[in-house]
């Protein structure tokens, strides 16, 4: 059980919540590997609204609500909905919430998941709203932390190379000010360095921030969390085309640090390939804590899952 009905952002992510689903991920992932599908939302229907390209969050919800034997509602780009012939968010979601049990939602608009979350009258979850957040991203991210470095708090992280428009560094950043003793550095062309309003509420919560043009990752950092440059979030095309093939990770960067590079995905150009078989590349093994996490996460939110 959760302390809410409906997730929209990583604020609503405490270290005790975090706790419980990392316990409840692990038995996902172990019920996943003994048995492959589990019966326990065999009488709940999952319905998934994708009005924004996806891969990995789309099939990942996908693969868990199958792995959990829930049935499925489906709707891929507004263009398959009614929503294209003028029919509002809020109508829609009064009609899917009558034809489902709980509604995973992600939509190009900052702020919709709250308008979702707020007319739904069953569980909702948000897969991503615009550049505003990502929490289930936030989720697989500190599941991944936690498997690899033991611990959240009193972790030396970079950020970059998008601060400014990657709802998934505002969700992680969110989750991690909440632990002690972090330190964040933002890296990235000067455009797109984190609004001092963002900064600001970091420090608030203790967290000590910096800015840097660029990180040598022998100096003691533990994370690099690296995501590609928003190109679907940027108002002037020219700023993206000066910057994207500037801000890219290397393998001579990489090798030989104990730095571990995350990456929610999709890659573009912020890491090479031949960075990919260093054993602290973990982007492919986060990627795929998706589905144990959001397993974890819509048995929860179905109250059916009990705590082990
Ligand atoms: N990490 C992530 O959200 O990837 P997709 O856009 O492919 O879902």
């Amino acid at each position: 059980m959760l302390p809410f009905d409906s997730l929209i952002s990583a604020n609503q992510l405490t270290p005790e919540i975090i706790s419980q689903i990392t316990a409840v991920t692990d038995k996902m992932a172990d019920d996943i590997d003994r048995y492959g599908r589990i019966n326990l939302l065999e009488d709940k229907v999952v319905a998934l609204l994708f009005f924004e390209p996806s891969s990995r969050t789309m099939l990942s919800f996908q693969s868990a609500a199958q792995r959990l034997k829930a049935g499925m509602v489906f709707a891929q780009g507004a263009a398959s909905t009614s929503i294209e012939k003028g029919e509002s968010l809020e109508d829609t979601i009064r009609m899917v919430e009558a034809y489902s049990d709980i509604i995973v939602m992600r939509h190009p608009w900052h702020g919709s998941a709250e308008t979702a979350a707020r007319t739904s009258t069953v569980p909702f979850i948000n897969a991503g709203d615009g550049g505003n957040e990502h929490p289930t991203q936030s989720l697989i991210d500190a599941y991944t932390i936690m498997r690899h470095k033991g611990r959240l708090d009193d972790l030396n992280v970079v950020f970059g190379f998008d601060s400014l428009q990657s709802r998934s560094i505002h969700s992680l950043t969110t989750l991690l000010s909440q632990y002690p003793n972090n330190r964040f550095t933002f890296t990235g062309p000067e455009e797109l360095m984190p609004t001092s309003k963002m900064l600001e509420s970091m420090n608030d919560m203790g967290v000590e921030c910096s800015v840097a043009d660029s990180v040598d990752l022998n100096d003691g950092y533990d994370i690099f969390y690296v995501n590609r440059l928003q190109q679907e979030r940027f108002a002037d095309p020219v700023l993206f085309e000066k910057n994207r093939k500037k801000y890219r990770l290397t393998r001579k960067q990489v090798e030989g640090s104990d730095c571990l590079i995350l990456d929610p995905l999709p890659r573009i150009d912020e890491i090479d390939t031949d960075v990919d078989d260093l054993p602290n590349a973990l982007y492919f093994k986060q990627a795929s804590y998706g589905v144990p996490v959001r397993m974890a996460l819509l048995s929860l939110l179905l109250s059916k899952h009990n705590t082990p």
